[in-house]
C-alpha cells in the first residue's frame, strides 16, 4: 500500500452484521521477534497480514532466518542466524523493531541497530530499555545514530521500570529467557500482550511466572526450542470495530475476538448506552440501535485502564453523541493529533495539553483528510462511516500498519468503503 493511497468512505450506513477479528498486531510483533531466541522452527497462527508484521519478517530474513507465510500462517526458522544488525531503513518502518534488542542480545549477545522510527504520538523515548540491558550487564554505545550492544555476559538483574512501559517489559523478557540467572521486572506493564507474549515464550521452554502481574521473574534457561502457537485476538482493532458499530447506531457480532482483555472498552460502550454482551470466550454483541449518551471522564491508562490506543476511534465516536464527553491522555503526550482532522467533519473538540472537552454534534459531513498516526487513523474511518457524503482519508498506510483487511471487514457489514491510488 503506497504513501498515496486514500480510502473512500460514503457515510450514513448503517453497520450491521459479523466481523471477525485480526490476530493481535502488538502481540504478533514482539513473538516474531522472539523467534530469534529459537534455535529452530516456530509456526505462528493467526498472525496477522499487516504491514508492520511484513516489515518484521522482513527485519528476521536480513538475520538469516527462513520466513514463510500462507494466510495467516507463519513460519520462522531460526536455527542459523546469519547477522546480527539492523539497518537504519528497516528500523525506522516502525517503533517495535526496538524489540530486536531484546532479542538479539538474548541470542547473539550482540547486536547493532538504528532508533527506531513508528507513529509521531509523543517523544517516545527508549531510556528504559536500555538502562536495564545495562543492567544486565551489556555494553551500549550509541554511535552516529545507531546503537552498538554487547554483552559478554549477560546476567539476570532487578529492574525496577519507572513508568509499565509494555515495549521494555517485554524486550526485559526477550533477553532475560537466555541469560545467566533470574531476572525480576517490577513495575511490569500487565496488558495482555504481555501474557501472549509469556505464553509463547513458556511453551518454547522459558521459565516466566507473573506475567500479567506487577512483578514477572524470569529464570533464564539454557535454550529455547521451537513450537506452534495461535497469537490473542486483537483487543484494539475489535474495539475499533465497535466504535464504528455504535457511530453508525448499528449492530455488530465479533467473532474471534477476547472478550475478556477488552473489558474497558466494553464498559464504556455500556455506559453511552449502547447492549453489549459476550457469548462464550469469542465473541462480543453490540447493539447501538438506540439512545446513546456522551460518556463520563474518559481517562487513557496503562491496563488495566482504558487503553490509549482506543482513544481515538472511542473520540470519534463521542463526536457524535448528544452531550459533553471529556478525555484525559495519560499514556502519550500527542495524541490528539487526529482532532484537526475530525474538525474538518464538523466535530467539535477543544484540546488544552493533555485534555479534549467533545461536544457532540447531530452531523458531520464528508470531507478530505489525512491520516496522522495508526489509531488516528482509524478515528477518522470512524468518523467517516457517521458523516454524511463522501470522506477520502489520505495516508491510508498508516492504518494498513495496524487493520488486515479493514475495507472489506467493514463491506462486509454494510459500510460503503474502497481504495482510491
Ligand atoms: C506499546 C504499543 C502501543 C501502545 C503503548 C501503550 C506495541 C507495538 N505498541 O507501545 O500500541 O500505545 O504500548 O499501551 O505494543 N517511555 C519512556 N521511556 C521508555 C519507554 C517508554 O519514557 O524507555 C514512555 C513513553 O514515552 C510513553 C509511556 O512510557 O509515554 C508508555 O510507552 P510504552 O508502554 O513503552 O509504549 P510502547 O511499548 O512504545
Amino acid at each position: 500500500m503506497s504513501a498515496r493511497q486514500r480510502l473512500v468512505v460514503q457515510g450514513g450506513k448503517r453497520l450491521e452484521g459479523e466481523i471477525p477479528v485480526q490476530g493481535a498486531k502488538n502481540s504478533a510483533l514482539p513473538i516474531l521477534a522472539a523467534t530469534v531466541l529459537i534455535g529452530g522452527e516456530t509456526t505462528l497462527y493467526n498472525c496477522p497480514r499487516l504491514t508492520d508484521c511484513d516489515a518484521t519478517l522482513r527485519i528476521l530474513s536480513t538475520l538469516g532466518c527462513g520466513c514463510r507465510r500462507e494466510g495467516g500462517c507463519v513460519t520462522v526458522n531460526a536455527s542459523a542466524l546469519t547477522g546480527t544488525s539492523i539497518s537504519n531503513s528497516l528500523m525506522r518502518e516502525m517503533r517495535s523493531s526496538i524489540i530486536f534488542l531484546g532479542a538479539l542480545l538474548g541470542r547473539a549477545r550482540q547486536c547493532r541497530l538504528s532508533f527506531p522510527g513508528g507513529c509521531e504520538i509523543g517523544a517516545r523515548p527508549i531510556d528504559f530499555h536500555l538502562a536495564a540491558f545495562r543492567r544486565m550487564g551489556a555494553d551500549i554505545r550509541e554511535e552516529h545514530g545507531y546503537l552498538n550492544c554487547t554483552a559478554e555476559k549477560l546476567k539476570g538483574a532487578r529492574i525496577t521500570l519507572p513508568l509499565p512501559s509494555v515495549g521494555a517489559t517485554e524486550n526485559i523478557m526477550l533477553a532475560a529467557v537466555l541469560a545467566e540467572g533470574t531476572t525480576e521486572i517490577h513495575n511490569a506493564a500487565r496488558e495482555p500482550e504481555i501474557v501472549d507474549l509469556s505464553r509463547f515464550l513458556e511453551k518454547c521452554g522459558a521459565r516466566i511466572s507473573g506475567a500479567g502481574s506487577e512483578t514477572i521473574t524470569i529464570e533464564g534457561v539454557r535454550k529455547l526450542h521451537g513450537c506452534d502457537y495461535t497469537v490473542m485476538p486483537d483487543r484494539i482493532a475489535a474495539a475499533t470495530y465497535l466504535c464504528c458499530g455504535a457511530a453508525t447506531r448499528g449492530e455488530l457480532m465479533l467473532t474471534k475476538a477476547d472478550s475478556r482483555s477488552m473489558e474497558p472498552i466494553l464498559s464504556v460502550l455500556e455506559q453511552i448506552g449502547c447492549s453489549v454482551y459476550s457469548f462464550g470466550e469469542d465473541c462480543v454483541y453490540l447493539n447501538a440501535r438506540k439512545r446513546l449518551k456522551a460518556p463520563p471522564m474518559i481517562r487513557t491508562a496503562v491496563h488495566p485502564g482504558f487503553p490509549t490506543d482506543a482513544q481515538p476511534a472511542l473520540m470519534a465516536l463521542c463526536a457524535t453523541l448528544p452531550g459533553t464527553s471529556i478525555f484525559v491522555e495519560t499514556v502519550f503526550e500527542n495524541r490528539y493529533r487526529h482532532v484537526a482532522e475530525l474538525a474538518r467533519l464538523g466535530a467539535k473538540i477543544n484540546v488544552e495539553g493533555r485534555v479534549a472537552v467533545i461536544e457532540g454534534v447531530d452531523r458531520l459531513s464528508g470531507a478530505e483528510l489525512e491520516a496522522t498516526d495508526l489509531r488516528g487513523g482509524a478515528a477518522l474511518v470512524t468518523a467517516g462511516l457517521f458523516a454524511e457524503g463522501v470522506t477520502k482519508i489520505g495516508k491510508a498506510c498508516y492504518i494498513y500498519r495496524g487493520y488486515e483487511d479493514l475495507e472489506a471487514r467493514l463491506r462486509s457489514v454494510g459500510a460503503e468503503i474502497r481504495t482510491e491510488t
